[in-house]
């Protein structure tokens, strides 16, 4: 049995905690045979647990605990810290684990439910589940969401070499933000979902980059952001924003632009990975 889950951008700038696009890199687990102890073989480094203390066994074992343990083994293409959904992408991937393992049925709407309860907040781990384009609601409790899918454009990721951790991104935004500032902020996400609906990245790329609720603060952690931004509008994209709590920065941008804008992103700095990605549509898929 084989479990795929895919990256995921969150935020898209505005749509903070809120907003999330499934991409073109994946989290692949194979199930092997039954052992017993659960072991994780992967050539991943010796940061994560091969043991029943992974991620994606813990998370299985939240929902079934009484499964039997299994050989996995894991590749990953996804880059750690690097604000691209690994971590939601893991715990995705436990939650298929334990889905197929003790045959639960899960619907993909119980799989986001689980999975935002896990996370805090819905906008990585719904299109890992469901594919494409979310925007996303955690109130209460209950998880609010609605796909949709992106227009069509291209997708350039700057991943710097340097990690950065989530806690450390959200450790530098503020407890409060102003009622009149919250009001713009909000009117700008608001702008951006509109003009994405209607397929105008024109308009969308530049509330994209209007952000008020996160990029501001996180402006000291990635200085690279402000200057790749304006180096890739000179080179015709819509917009750059930082992907989820950073580092990575990710490009959207006309197709015919993608081949520019991928060499000037590599010569900016050179110790930086830069990668072309997709839309993933599909989601988590378990084949059997
Ligand atoms: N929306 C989150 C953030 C994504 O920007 O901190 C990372 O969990």
């Amino acid at each position: 049995m084989r479990i795929q889950v895919p990256a995921t951008t969150a935020n898209l700038g505005p749509g903070f905690d809120s907003c999330g696009l499934a991409l073109s890199l994946y989290l692949t687990l194979d199930v092997l045979e039954e052992a017993t102890e659960w072991h994780v073989a992967h050539d991943l480094g010796e940061g994560i647990p091969t043991d029943a203390t992974n991620v994606i066994v813990e998370t299985a074992l939240s929902i079934a605990p009484d499964l039997t343990p299994h050989r996995l083994q894991m590749a990953c293409d996804i880059p750690a810290a690097r604000g691209l959904g690994s971590s939601s992408a893991a715990v995705v991937a436990g939650i298929e684990l334990a889905n197929a393992l003790a045959n639960l049925e899960l619907t993909p709407e119980r799989k986001v439910e689980i999975a935002a309860e896990i996370e805090g907040h819905p906008d990585n781990v719904a299109p890992a589940v469901l594919g494409n384009f979310v925007v996303g609601a955690k109130l209460d409790g209950e998880d609010f969401y609605v796909r949709h899918l992106f227009p069509d454009c291209a997708l350039l990721a700057f991943i710097p070499q340097e990690a950065l951790l989530t806690s450390e991104s959200r450790g530098v935004l503020p407890n409060e933000l102003a009622y009149k500032e919250a009001v713009k902020a909000s009117s700008i996400a608001n702008v951006m979902i509109a003009a994405l609906l209607q397929n105008d990245l024109e308009l969308a790329g530049k509330m994209m980059e209007r952000d008020l609720w996160h990029e501001n603060y996180r402006a000291k952690l990635v200085p690279h952001l402000a200057p790749l931004r304006a180096l890739t509008k000179e080179h015709g994209a819509y917009a750059a924003c930082l992907s989820g709590a950073g580092p990575t920065i990710l490009i959207f941008a006309p197709q015919e632009k993608a081949d520019d804008l991928l060499s000037v992103m590599k010569d900016f700095d050179t110790t930086a990975s830069v990668l072309s990605l997709k839309v993933e549509n599909d989601g988590s898929v378990t084949t059997r």
